[in-house]
C-alpha cells in the first residue's frame, strides 16, 4: 500500500481504491460513471455479499478508466463524471463533478460505537437482545447539507415531499393505525433519497438492512447523518445530474421494476372480506351489471379455512374453481391474501404446517427449536425465507392457489407482524420478535436484526419464483405491503391502513411520488381508505385521484361502511364509474409507463420536481404531480373545495378537458366541479387513448393519438404488447413513434409499427388539437374524410401499422 506521509496506506483496485484509515478500512469502487460505492468498516474485511442484497454484483459493471492524483495527505480519484478526494489524514471523502460541483462531502471521519439502550437515540427495542460482536457496532457518519438542496424519496414516510429537518429510522413495522405525519417508520425500509438543487440531483442508497436512520438536519442544522449497526457503513451515491439520471442509476444497481401484467393496471375491488363465494360473485356481478369496469377481486383472510394460508374455506368457498372461472368468464380476476404466519398446528391435517416442522422451514430460536407468535391463526410459525430451500418450498405452495385459478398473490403481514396474544382472544398487540433469532443456512446464519428489515422482501422472492415456476409463461403478479429497496424487481406495493381522511388522500400524493423517486414505480394506496367510514365526497375524489395511482384499488376494513363504488347511491356512483373509466381510456398510455418504467426505472407517478427540478416554485409542491412525461394531474383532496390552484410549469399546456392554451409558468385557479379532475397535457405530447372497456381482456378495437402540437417539434413512442405473457425482446412488443412537426403545416407523422406483436384490429384515430379549424387535412397528401369539434381535427384509418402523414393546411 502506498503510504503519502507514512502511517495511513492506500492501494488502488482495478474499481477505485483500499485505504487502511486509523480507525478502520475504506474502500472506493465506482461501478458506473456516476455511481460509486464507499465501505467502511472497523474491522480488517468487508462482509461477504447477503443473499438478500438487491444490487447487482460489482463485477457486473464495466472496470471504469480511473486517474490517481496523490497530493500530500490527500488523493484525488477521478472516474469522470466524478471526481473523489480523500483526506487520509481525517478519513473524509469529498465529491465533486467535472463542473466543479460539490456534493455529499464528509463532515467528518466515519465514527463508531458500541451500543446500548439510548446510546445515539437508540430505543431499548433496537439493543435489547443484540448478538454480541458487529451487530453491536453502530457506524456514523456526516455529510454536509447544501443549502439550496432539498431531501426526497426515503421511500415509504408519511411526511410531505421535501424532508430537511427530520429523521428517518428503518425499521420494519405493523405501524399503528391512523399514520400521520409524526410517524416515523412504516411497514417498509428504503435507505435512498435524492437530493436536489437548482441545476444538480445526485443520490444516496444505504446498502444495509440492520436497523438504520437518516437525520436530515433534524438534530445539527446543516448535518445530514447515516448511522447504520451490523458494523459496516457501504453505501452507493448517484451523481444525476437530474432526478431522473438518480433513479436510473438506483435502479440500474438494484434492478428495473417488474412490468407488471395488463390486468393488474386495471380497476381492483378488495374488502376484508368479502366472506363468502356467492358474495364474490354477487359483488362482481354488480359490476357487470352498471357496467363498471373491474379487472380483479380481492379475496381477504375470510376466504381460508381458519386463517390457514393455501386452504379455502370449505363451508364458505365450497368450490373455488368454478366460482374463479364464473369470474373470468366475465373478465374478472381473483387475488388471494395470503400471510407468513403458518398456523402451528402439528399432526392436525395441515399439510403446511406439518411439513414446516418436519422439514425445520421456520425461524429458529438460538437453540434451534421453532419460533411460535402468533397472528390471524393463533399460534404461528414463521418461515425462514433467508434460506433457498424455504424459498422454493413457499413458492411451490401456491400450487393449489394457482390450480383453482387464482391469478395474484396479496402479501401481507410480513414485517413480519407477530401478535403478542392469540387474535381469537381479542386485542392480540403486537410482539417484538426478538433481535437474536436465526436465519439463513447453517453456514451462514444472520441474526433476526439483519434479516428483519429484508423478511417481507425475500418473501416476495419467495412467492414471485414460485409463481414463475408454477405458470411460466405468464408474467406474474403480486402485491405486498412489506418491502425494501429491490421490491420494484419482484411485486407491486401498497402503502398499508389508512384510513377514509381527507388528510390521507393528501398524503397519497407525496406517498407515491416519494416511492417512484426511491425506484418502486408500482405502488398504490387503498382507495377510499382501509379505517374508518368512507363518504360520497371522498369516495369520488379518491377515485378520481386513484385513476393516476399505478395501482389502483379500492379496499376496506370489515367494520366499515360500504365503499364500492355504488356505496353511496346514483351520483356517486356515476362519477365513481367516469373516474374508472378515463382510467380504463389511459390504459394504453399507462402500458407505455410501466414499459418505460420497466427499462429505465422511471416513475409512473412522480412529483413535479422530477420533470421540472429546476423551478423554485415547483419543487416543493406535493398535491399535484406528473402522470409520465405527459400529463400534469391536479386532483382535488379538499372537502367541498370546487376550484384548485394549479401551478403550470414553464412552457405551454394545454386543459385535456376543453384545449384550452396556457403559457406557464402560471399560477391560476381551475375550475373543479366534482365530476371534473384537473388535467393539463404539456404541448407536444401525445396521449394513447383506447376505447372504453369493462375489463382488459376486452379487446381494445378503437386507439386514439390525442396530438397535442407545440412550438417545436416532438415525439413520443407508444408500446403495446400482449399484456400477459412474458416479453423476451422486441418480437413480443409493438412500437410506434409518433413525431409531431409544427410550422405553416402542421405535420404528424406516425412510422411504421415495429417488433413483433400483433395487436388486435382496430381504428386508428388521430385527433389534432389546434386552435383553429384547418381548411383542409390530407392524408399521405391524398384528401380525405375528416371531422372538426372545435377543437381537434379528427381522422381515422384501419390501423396496419403502415407509415402515415396527416398534415393540416
Ligand atoms: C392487514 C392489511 C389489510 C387486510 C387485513 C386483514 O391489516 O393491511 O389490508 O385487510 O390485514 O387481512
Amino acid at each position: 500500500m502506498h503510504a503519502p506521509s507514512g502511517h495511513p496506506v492506500w492501494n488502488p483496485t482495478s474499481r477505485g481504491l483500499e485505504a487502511r484509515l486509523e480507525n478502520g478500512l475504506l474502500a472506493l469502487a465506482f461501478l458506473a460513471p456516476g455511481m460509486v460505492r464507499v465501505r467502511f468498516t472497523p474491522g480488517s474485511d468487508f462482509v461477504l455479499p447477503r443473499p438478500w442484497d438487491p444490487a447487482r454484483p460489482d463485477e457486473d459493471f464495466e472496470s471504469p478508466s480511473l486517474s490517481f492524483n496523490p497530493q500530500g495527505e490527500s488523493l484525488e480519484v477521478q472516474a469522470d463524471p466524478m471526481r473523489v478526494r480523500l483526506d487520509l489524514g481525517r478519513g473524509t471523502l469529498a465529491f465533486s463533478d467535472l463542473e466543479g460541483r460539490r456534493f455529499a462531502d464528509d463532515l467528518g471521519g466515519f465514527r463508531v460505537v458500541e451500543v446500548a439502550a439510548g446510546t445515539e437515540g437508540l430505543a431499548s427495542e433496537h439493543v435489547e437482545g443484540l448478538p454480541p460482536g458487529r451487530a453491536r457496532r453502530l457506524v456514523l457518519l456526516d455529510k454536509a447539507m447544501h443549502p439550496e438542496e432539498g431531501y426526497h424519496g426515503f421511500g415509504q414516510r408519511s411526511q410531505g415531499l421535501e424532508r430537511r429537518g427530520n429523521r428517518f429510522t428503518h425499521w420494519n413495522q405493523d405501524a399503528a393505525w391512523g399514520h400521520n405525519r409524526s410517524d416515523d417508520n412504516l411497514y417498509q425500509s428504503h435507505p435512498v433519497f435524492l437530493a436536489v438543487r437548482p441545476g444538480f440531483a445526485w443520490g444516496l442508497w444505504l446498502r444495509s438492512t440492520w436497523w438504520s436512520r437518516f437525520d436530515v438536519g433534524r438534530t445539527r442544522p446543516g448535518v445530514l447523518e447515516l448511522a447504520t449497526l451490523g458494523g459496516e457503513l457501504d453505501y452507493v451515491l448517484f451523481h444525476g445530474p437530474d432526478p431522473a439520471g438518480v433513479v436510473e442509476k438506483l435502479t440500474r444497481l438494484t434492478g428495473r421494476p417488474m412490468l407488471p401484467p395488463l390486468w393488474s393496471l386495471g380497476y381492483h375491488q378488495s374488502r376484508w372480506s368479502y366472506r363468502t363465494a356467492r358474495e364474490v360473485e354477487d359483488l362482481v356481478g354488480r359490476f357487470r351489471s352498471r357496467s363498471i369496469p373491474l379487472d380483479a377481486v380481492h379475496l381477504d383472510i375470510d376466504y381460508m379455512r381458519g386463517y390457514r394460508c393455501f386452504t379455502w374455506d370449505p363451508e364458505r368457498f365450497p368450490d373455488p374453481a368454478g366460482t374463479l372461472d364464473r369470474l373470468r368468464a366475465q373478465g374478472v380476476r381473483a387475488v388471494t391474501i395470503v400471510d407468513p404466519g403458518i398456523k402451528h398446528e402439528p399432526a392436525a391435517g395441515y399439510p403446511v404446517a406439518d411439513e414446516m416442522l418436519a422439514r425445520g422451514l421456520f425461524c429458529r430460536a438460538r437453540q434451534g427449536q421453532p419460533f411460535q407468535g402468533f397472528c390471524w391463526p393463533d399460534a404461528a410459525l414463521f418461515p425462514d425465507f433467508a434460506r433457498e430451500e424455504v424459498r422454493r418450498w413457499w413458492g411451490q405452495q401456491h400450487r393449489s392457489l394457482l390450480e383453482a385459478g387464482v391469478a395474484g398473490i396479496w402479501q401481507d403481514m410480513n414485517e413480519p407482524s407477530v401478535f403478542a396474544r392469540p387474535f381469537s382472544e381479542g386485542e392480540a398487540g403486537q410482539m417484538r420478535v426478538p433481535l437474536d433469532l436465526m436465519h439463513g443456512d447453517a453456514d451462514a446464519p444472520a441474526p433476526h436484526a439483519e434479516v428483519h428489515n429484508a423478511y417481507g422482501l425475500l418473501m416476495c422472492r419467495a412467492t414471485r419464483q414460485g409463481l414463475e415456476r408454477l405458470r411460466p409463461d405468464e408474467r406474474p403478479w403480486t402485491l405486498t405491503r412489506s418491502a425494501g429497496t429491490g421490491v420494484q424487481t419482484l411485486s407491486c406495493t401498497w402503502m398499508g391502513d389508512n384510513t377514509s381522511w381527507w388528510e390521507h388522500l393528501q398524503m397519497s400524493l407525496p406517498q407515491l411520488a416519494s416511492m417512484g423517486l426511491s425506484g418502486v414505480p408500482h405502488a398504490g394506496v387503498d382507495i377510499g381508505g382501509f379505517i374508518g367510514n368512507c363518504t360520497a365526497e371522498l369516495l369520488v375524489r379518491w377515485t378520481q385521484a386513484g385513476v393516476f395511482y399505478p395501482f389502483m384499488r379500492n379496499h376496506s376494513a370489515w367494520d366499515t361502511v360500504p365503499q364500492e363504488p355504488w356505496a353511496f347511491g346514483p351520483e356517486t356512483e356515476a362519477l365513481v364509474r367516469e373516474a374508472i373509466a378515463l382510467r380504463y381510456r389511459l390504459l394504453p398510455y399507462l402500458l407505455t409507463l410501466a414499459h418505460r418504467a420497466h427499462r429505465t426505472g422511471e416513475p409512473i407517478l412522480r412529483p413535479m420536481l422530477y420533470d421540472f427540478p429546476d423551478q423554485e416554485e415547483l419543487r416543493h409542491l406535493d398535491d399535484q404531480f406528473m402522470f409520465g412525461p405527459a400529463l400534469l394531474v391536479a386532483p382535488v383532496v379538499w372537502q367541498g373545495h370546487r376550484h384548485r390552484l394549479v401551478h403550470l410549469p414553464p412552457g405551454e399546456w394545454l386543459d385535456f378537458w376543453d384545449g384550452t392554451r396556457h403559457q406557464g409558468p402560471l399560477a391560476m385557479a381551475v375550475a373543479a366541479p366534482l365530476e371534473r379532475i384537473p388535467l393539463f397535457v404539456r404541448a407536444g405530447a401525445v396521449l394513447t387513448l383506447g376505447n372504453e372497456r369493462l375489463s382488459t381482456d376486452d379487446p381494445l378495437t378503437e386507439l386514439t393519438l390525442e396530438v397535442f402540437p407545440g412550438d417545436v417539434a416532438s415525439e413520443w413512442t407508444w408500446i403495446e404488447e400482449g399484456g400477459l405473457s412474458l416479453v423476451h425482446g422486441p418480437e413480443d412488443l409493438a412500437e410506434t413513434r409518433v413525431s409531431i412537426h409544427p410550422g405553416t403545416f402542421l405535420e404528424v407523422k406516425v412510422h411504421p409499427r415495429s417488433g413483433g406483436w400483433l395487436p388486435h384490429p382496430r381504428t386508428l384515430r388521430v385527433r389534432l388539437h389546434c386552435p383553429e379549424r384547418p381548411a383542409r387535412v390530407l392524408v399521405d397528401q391524398q384528401g380525405c374524410e375528416w371531422t372538426w369539434n372545435d377543437r381537434y381535427a379528427e381522422v381515422g384509418w384501419l390501423d396496419e401499422g403502415r407509415a402515415r402523414v396527416v398534415r393540416c393546411c
